[in-house]
C-alpha cells in the first residue's frame, strides 16, 4: 500500500491555464512571441484567455476541494512577477499569486509552487536567453523575489519544469518557444547555465524563504522498461534508461545528464565521452565550482512520466549491442495525443529513479490525453482514463510495494488547458473545459480519483481482491469448462486456464452491465484483472477454458 501520508494532487501550469487580463499587468514571454508566429500553434490557437483562472481560480479551487484534491502543483509566470526578468516587480502579479495560495491554503490544499515551467521572459530571451551566462542570477534574482512573497504561504517548491522539453523541444527543433534551432554545442552550454541555475535557485529560496522550505525539482524523460522481469532485461533497461543510447542530435532526452549533476554532484562519465566533441570550455578549477553550485542539497526529487518504451536484453547480438528496442505491435495502445500506454513503464521509472538516487520521489506529472465530448446526459464520461489512471496508479503502488520511495502523485491536468504547439486540441483534464463559456464539467475520472485519494488507493483495482480474475495454470484439474466464443456467462471470481492447446496468448475478455462494457482487458498468465462487484456478464473472445470459483 502506499504511504499514509502520500500526496495526491493535481498539477497545471500558467501559460496553459491563466489567460490575461489588463488589470493584472504582466510582461511577455517567449510563448506570447511563439504563437504569434504563424504555423505555430495547432488551429492558430492562442492562450490569451485559456482556462481563465486569472479569475475562474475563485470557483476552480474549491471545486478541487469537493473532489479531495489535497495537494496542486501549479507555476508562476516569471514575466507576471517581474515584467523584464529582472529588476521592477510587478504587486498585482504578485498579488494575484498570493490569492491563489491564501484560497488555496483555506481549503486545506497544500501549495506546491514551479518556478519555471517554460514561461521564459521575453526581454530576457532577447539577451540571449539560457545562453547568455547573467541567465544564472536572473533565475536567481527570481527564486529571491519568490522566496520573498510568497513563502510566508508555500512550503514546497520545484525549480524547473522539464529542462529536456526546453532544450529539446524549444530550442533544438523549435517547435515549442523559442521556437528556435540551435547548435548541439549551444544547446549544451545551455543545459549546463540552467542547472546551475536551478542551483542559484535553490540556495536563494533556501536563504530568503521566511520559514524552512523544501525543495525539489521536475525533469521527464522516457522511460527504458523491460521486456519481462528476467533481471537480464531489467538490467539491460536500467542501462538504456540512465544511458547515452540516443543520436547526438537528440542529446537533450536524457535522464542522467539532467539528474546526476543535480543530486550527485558529477556529469556521467559516459556522456562526457560521448559529447566530448561538443562541450562547453570550462576549466577544471570552474567546473568544480559549478558542479558546486548545481549539486545544492534538494528534499525530493520529482519526474513527469507518461510512457516508455520496450527493452530487451541480447546475449549475442550481430553488432555488438546489449540489447533490443522491442517494436510495438499493431494496434499498441495509445492515447489521443498518438503517447503509448505502458504502465509498466512507470512501475520500472517509479524504481529505477527511487534505486539510484535514494531521494523521496514526487510524479510531478502523469495523465492522459481523451478525445473527451458532452455525452447526451450532459456528463464527460472517460472510462478510457480511468483505465489508465488505475493502471499506471496500481504500477506506483506496486512499485512502492516493492520499495521505491515515492511520495507523492500529481495528476496532469486537473483543467483541460492549452496544450502547448498542439493548442487546445487535447484534453488532459479531469475536469472538462467548454471554451466557448469556460464551463467546467467534472468528469467521470475525477469522481473516481476522488474515491482513490479518499480510500488512500484501496479502490485501485490492485487492491481489489474480491473479485479478481487470475490467470493461472489449472490444467491439472478438470474442475473448469469451456466457453466458446462470444457465449457470455454470469461469473464472480474466475480462474482461467493456461494450457497452451485452450487459451492463446492475449485472449482478451470483455466485462459487461447489461449492453455497457464496463472494462476490457488483454489476458496473459499472471495478470491479475479486477472487475466490478457483484454479478457481471463476462464474454470471452475466443475459445478458452475457465474455472469458476
Ligand atoms: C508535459 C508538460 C505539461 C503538459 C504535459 C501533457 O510535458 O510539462 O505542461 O503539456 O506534458
Amino acid at each position: 500500500m502506499l504511504r499514509n501520508d502520500f500526496v495526491w494532487g493535481v498539477a497545471t501550469s500558467s501559460y496553459q491555464i491563466e489567460g490575461k487580463d489588463e488589470k493584472i499587468p504582466q510582461g511577455e514571454c517567449v510563448w506570447d512571441t511563439f504563437i504569434k508566429k504563424e504555423g505555430t500553434i495547432f488551429g492558430g490557437h492562442n492562450a490569451d484567455v485559456a482556462c481563465d483562472e486569472l479569475h475562474k481560480y475563485k470557483r476552480d479551487i474549491p471545486m478541487m476541494a469537493n473532489l479531495g484534491i489535497k495537494a496542486y502543483r501549479f507555476s508562476l509566470n516569471w514575466a507576471r512577477i517581474i515584467p523584464d526578468g529582472t529588476g521592477r516587480i510587478n504587486q498585482e502579479g504578485i498579488n494575484y499569486y498570493r490569492e491563489v495560495l491564501e484560497l488555496l491554503n483555506k481549503y486545506n490544499i497544500t501549495p506546491y509552487i514551479t518556478l519555471f515551467h517554460w514561461e521564459y521572459p521575453q526581454a530576457l530571451f532577447d539577451k540571449g536567453g539560457w545562453l547568455n551566462p547573467d541567465c544564472v542570477e536572473w533565475f536567481g534574482e527570481y527564486a529571491k523575489v519568490v522566496a520573498e512573497n510568497f513563502s510566508d504561504l508555500c512550503t514546497n517548491f520545484f525549480t524547473i519544469n522539464e529542462p529536456q522539453c526546453v532544450i529539446n523541444l524549444g530550442h533544438s527543433l523549435g517547435i515549442h518557444a523559442p521556437g528556435v534551432k540551435m547548435p548541439i554545442r549551444e544547446t549544451l552550454q545551455m543545459a549546463h547555465n540552467l542547472l546551475k541555475s536551478h542551483g542559484l535557485a535553490v540556495k536563494n529560496l533556501r536563504k530568503y524563504s521566511k520559514k524552512e522550505i523544501k525543495i525539489g525539482y521536475a525533469p521527464t524523460c522516457g522511460v527504458a522498461y523491460p521486456s519481462t522481469d528476467d533481471p537480464k532485461d531489467i538490467e539491460a533497461a536500467r542501462k538504456v534508461y540512465f544511458g547515452f543510447e540516443n543520436d547526438i542530435d537528440n542529446w537533450g532526452w536524457n535522464v542522467s545528464w539532467f539528474l546526476d549533476p543535480v543530486v550527485l554532484g558529477e556529469y556521467p562519465k559516459e556522456g562526457l565521452e560521448k559529447f566530448k566533441n561538443y562541450l562547453p570550455k570550462i576549466s577544471p578549477e570552474q567546473m568544480k565550482k559549478d558542479l558546486e553550485l548545481i549539486n545544492q542539497p534538494l528534499d525530493f526529487i520529482g519526474q513527469n512520466i507518461y510512457n516508455g518504451y520496450e527493452i530487451k536484453a541480447l546475449t549475442n547480438s550481430k553488432n555488438n549491442s546489449y540489447y533490443e528496442r522491442v517494436e510495438r505491435y499493431p494496434g499498441f495502445p495509445k492515447t489521443s495525443i498518438q503517447w503509448p500506454i505502458t504502465p509498466r513503464a512507470f512501475y520500472y521509472g517509479i524504481k529505477f529513479l527511487s534505486e539510484k538516487y535514494k531521494l523521496p520521489l514526487y510524479i510531478t506529472e502523469n495523465g492522459m490525453a481523451c478525445h473527451d465530448s458532452i455525452s447526451a446526459d450532459g456528463k464527460v464520461h472517460d472510462p478510457n482514463r480511468i483505465t489508465f489512471l488505475d493502471s499506471y496508479i496500481s504500477a506506483m503502488q506496486q512499485a512502492s510495494d516493492d520499495g521505491a520511495d515515492v511520495r507523492g502523485y500529481f495528476l496532469w491536468s486537473i483543467l483541460d488547458n492549452f496544450e502547448w504547439a498542439n493548442g487546445f486540441d487535447e484534453r488532459f483534464g479531469i475536469v472538462y473545459v467548454d471554451y466557448r463559456n469556460q464551463k467546467r464539467i467534472i468528469k467521470d475520472s475525477a469522481f473516481w480519483y476522488k474515491n482513490v485519494i479518499e480510500s488512500n488507493g484501496k479502490c485501485l483495482s490492485i487492491n481489489d481482491k474480491s473479485n479478481e480474475i487470475i490467470v493461472e495454470d489449472v490444467s491439472e484439474t478438470n474442475d473448469y469448462m469451456s466457453l466458446s466464443e462470444n457465449e457470455t456467462i454470469k461469473f464472480n471470481t474466475i480462474y482461467i486456464n493456461d494450457n497452451i492447446d485452450c487459451i492463446k496468448e492475449g485472449l482478451t475478455f470483455i466485462v459487461y452491465e447489461g449492453n455497457a462494457i464496463l472494462n476490457s482487458s488483454v489476458l496473459y498468465k499472471g495478470a491479475k484483472v479486477s472487475v466490478p462487484k457483484g454479478l457481471t456478464d463476462i464474454c470471452l473472445l475466443g475459445e478458452c477454458d475457465i474455472k469458476i470459483i
